[in-house]
């Protein structure tokens, strides 16, 4: 494992946040690294609304699910979302505009990473009524926040989250998610 970029190796979704700001100048880097993921056709549907103090942060704050009430503390949160329509969207099926959202998502990630910064997606929160309160139209998908700040002091923290702090990664064993060939004779569905 040691030949694993670093920025991914030890990026993980902690989050111990320190309420100190974000340089407009860092954040601006986390926006541009995003930008500049591949995209389908080079559609890039990604839209982000930027959060932070003065700029609506007590909208994302005041939605977030009680888990997330670690968040509360972030310097910037960013809404990302996009339209199915914005990307390669395919006669069979194939829908490229959340696919492409995370990838930029990931870049931003491996910058922030790179910049001593924590950036943790999360999927907990009230995504319509956030949607409204930020003036998303509501053909639009808010798929994550993407909460950003500084690592802080795990004090504020509950039991369980102060523990997932210092945890091991956990993760599936390769020969559950890498198949070699073809699909596994064993899991193929109704055939
Ligand atoms: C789409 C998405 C949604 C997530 N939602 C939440 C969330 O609501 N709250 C939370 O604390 N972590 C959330 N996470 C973080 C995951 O729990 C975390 O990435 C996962 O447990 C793997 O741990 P690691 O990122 O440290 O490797 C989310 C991550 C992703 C990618």
């Amino acid at each position: 494992m040691e030949k694993i970029l670093p920025e991914i190796q030890h990026r993980r979704a902690r989050r111990a946040l320190s309420a100190e700001e974000v340089p407009n100048d860092v954040l601006e880097r986390l926006l541009h690294a995003a930008t500049l993921s591949a995209s389908c056709f080079n559609n890039q549907p990604w839209r982000f609304v930027v959060l932070k103090k003065g700029y609506g942060i007590e909208r994302a704050r005041a939605r977030l699910s009680q888990g997330n009430y670690w968040a509360e503390t972030a310097p910037v949160i960013i809404g990302v979302a996009t339209r199915p329509d914005y990307d390669c969207d395919l006669d069979d099926g194939r829908q490229y505009a959340l696919f492409d959202c995370g990838m930029a998502v990931q870049n931003l990630q491996i910058q922030a990473q790179h910049e001593g910064l924590l950036a943790h997606p999360i999927a907990g929160f009230k995504a319509a009524e956030l949607k409204e309160d930020l003036g998303i139209p509501a053909d639009h998908i808010l798929i994550t926040l993407v909460v950003i700040g500084f690592p802080g002091t795990d004090n504020e923290l509950n039991d369980k989250h102060q523990e997932l702090e210092s945890s091991e990664r956990v993760r599936k064993d390769f020969d559950e998610v890498v198949f070699s060939g073809a699909w596994p004779a064993q899991t193929r569905s109704a055939e």
